[in-house]
């Protein structure tokens, strides 16, 4: 959420600093601002919008002559998206850009007014910005340990002094890092951002600061210079692009028979570097958005195939609830960025329980993938879409291999033979499915006009309910929910009107009955009624898609692309921003 990033070097920063900001647009794009410095002198160019609006005003601007520079895209959190409250903020002798949220800003600004500053927005930004400068007394590293000090809440600060001809960087709970370059260094909130430029890095621990020259990075702890292990950015971080697709979303779905390939590929052979789940009596699952979506499935699966109990929880509440970890109890996070905040503060509620802690991540220098006990990545490659298509579907496959693993383990799965055979025919089946997309494609186009829609199955069929109901109202803005099929009529059902679209969801053999019964009962009030099935026998209503049927471990596979299809297409008809949904940010890094 917000993305950071710094240059100091030879060059004027400009272009570093637009090309970067470019790569971490997708974290936060309601504006965008660079600060450039040239001794005294601190040009500041922000707008609201997108960094296209920003690269046009400094395209027009008469730009100083600079070696030194931070820029920020924003994600708004405190004050509206406009140019008054984008990055970076100037206080005094001090500029600074911000990730994060300080949780006391409103105790210090109170203070701050008394002694006569004004402030120009309402960001809780320019109040840390005042908090360094009150403390700037011409030694930046004594500024920086005062005002941290004072400070609540998660940050990642990129900082420049005036009169010091250095970039200056610290934060806590909110990623940074320092690129190592030839003549130059960086900052930057994502690798992602310096992959490009540089294949050297540190990573900035809490409450580190980084005092950064364009051929000297220092890093203080308590005052104290430490010694920081120079790190190697891994290798399949490279900067995406959309080759010959017109959108991220399209490109990304369209990799996810490659990136299970290469998934299913590498367990077959490696199958003992799959996390046995099986000595714990108890599992939480733990996670927000598509991620939570994906470790409800991981729970239908290692309950009804594994035989072990298991809860998957939102982290925004988990973090705060009451939690009885009385039996041996593994924690699993699952997160694409491995930085949302409440995933991390869950995380770290089971590790001071003593509980242990298993990561199922993409980004591998990501804080879940650094600070929980054990980890598996799931190796999607950059996900750039805000809305998550292929790293969802990669986390669900990992739990879809835990639970059959642990299944074999048990003695429960009498089938582990045939069913891994019939793994390697995945890939091709989903490319099947991707390959229907014409279909798809007029499935959106008949809905295109709806303001709502529904979604009903039950058991597993929920969980991708859950998830296609997310796709398409993330990106399309049309108002959707999910239902448990049987909970329809305990009220829901007084809103199914006319012509409006329900998606049912039936591949459970032991309840298609049931759910059949619901649809049926939907289309009675005259619903729309599409079924989404592994069932040829299954009666169409209004419209029917039959996807491959396979082993049930794996089938959400080849249901849940349907809906990313489906919901890319609606928005396209739509006419929407499909890569960066109104509101939305890919990684969210506040609470
Ligand atoms: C945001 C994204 C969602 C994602 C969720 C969890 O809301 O827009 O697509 O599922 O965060 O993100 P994570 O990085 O923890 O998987």
């Amino acid at each position: 959420m917000c993305g950071i990033v710094g240059y100091v070097g030879e060059e004027n920063p400009k272009d570093f600093l637009l090309e970067s900001l470019k790569k971490l647009e997708y974290r936060g794009y309601d504006s965008s601002g660079i600060a450039l410095q040239n001794n005294d002198n601190i040009q500041i160019i922000k707008c609201s919008g997108k960094i296209q609006d920003l690269e046009d005003k400094i395209g027009k601007s008469n730009l100083i002559h600079s070696h030194l520079g931070i820029a920020h895209t924003r994600w708004a959190t405190h004050g509206e998206a406009n140019e008054r409250n984008a990055h970076p903020h100037r206080v005094g002798k001090v500029t600074i850009v911000h990730n994060g949220i300080i949780e006391n800003a409103n105790e210090l600004k109170n203070r701050l007014v008394n002694e006569g500053i004004v402030f120009c927005s309402e960001t809780d930004t320019e109040i840390a910005c005042a908090v360094f400068n009150y403390y700037y007394r011409g030694n930046p590293i004594e500024a920086i340990e005062n005002a941290i000090q004072e400070l609540k809440g998660s940050y990642a600060f990129g900082i420049l002094f005036e009169d010091q001809d250095a970039l200056y960087a610290v934060r806590k709970d909110s990623p940074l890092i320092v690129g190592l370059g030839e003549n130059e260094n960086y900052i930057a909130s994502d690798i992602l951002a310096i992959a490009d430029s540089t294949k050297k890095y540190m990573l900035l621990e809490d409450d580190e600061i980084a005092e950064i020259t364009k051929d000297r990075v220092t890093v203080y702890y308590n005052r104290e210079v430490i010694n920081k292990e120079v790190l190697d950015v891994p290798e399949n971080v490279e900067s995406a692009n959309k080759g010959t697709y017109r959108h991220f979303m399209l490109k990304e779905i369209m990799e996810e028979p490659f990136v299970l390939r290469r998934m299913i590929n590498h367990y077959l052979y490696h199958s003992e570097e799959l996390f046995d789940i099986t000595p714990y009596e108890e599992i939480h699952i733990v996670a927000c958005g598509s991620a939570l979506y994906a470790g409800m499935i991981g729970k239908s699966l290692f309950e009804e195939k594994a035989h072990i109990r298991c809860v998957a929880d939102v982290a925004s509440e988990y973090r705060y609830k009451t939690t009885l970890y009385d039996r041996k109890t593994l924690v699993i996070l699952v997160s694409q960025s491995g930085e949302t905040a409440d995933t991390i503060a869950a995380m770290r509620k089971a590790i001071e329980n003593n509980v242990d802690t298993l990561a199922i991540v993409n980004v591998k220098t990501s804080t879940i993938a650094r600070e929980a006990k054990y980890h598996l990545f799931i190796e999607a490659g950059p996900e750039i879409a805000v809305a998550t298509t292929k790293a969802y579907l990669l986390q669900t496959a990992m739990f879809s291999l835990l639970a059959l693993n642990a299944a074999h383990k048990k003695g429960l799965e009498e089938n582990y033979d045939l069913i891994m055979k019939n793994l390697q025919n995945l890939p091709s089946l989903l490319k099947k499915v991707l390959d229907d997309k014409d279909y798809i494609q007029k499935m959106a186009i008949d809905i295109k006009d709806a303001r709502d829609a529904f979604f009903i199955g039950r058991g597993v069929d929920y969980s991708m309910c859950l998830e296609g109901s997310l796709k398409l109202k993330e990106v399309s803005y049309t108002h959707c929910d999910a239902y448990q099929a049987g909970e329809l009529k305990h009220g829901t059902i007084s809103l199914i009107e006319d012509g409006v679209p329900v998606f049912v969801i039936i591949t459970d053999d032991k309840i298609k009955d049931k759910t059949e019964s619901n649809a049926i009962e939907v289309e009675a009030r005259k619903a729309k009624v599409f079924t989404i099935t592994n069932d040829e026998s299954i009666k169409t209503h209004y419209d029917k898609y039959v996807v491959p049927k396979i082993d049930d471990y794996f089938q959400p596979i080849l249901v849940v692309p349907v809906f990313q299809l489906l919901g890319y297409y609606v928005a396209l008809a739509r006419g929407l921003d499909i890569d960066q949904p109104r509101n939305l940010a890919k990684s969210v890094t506040v609470e």
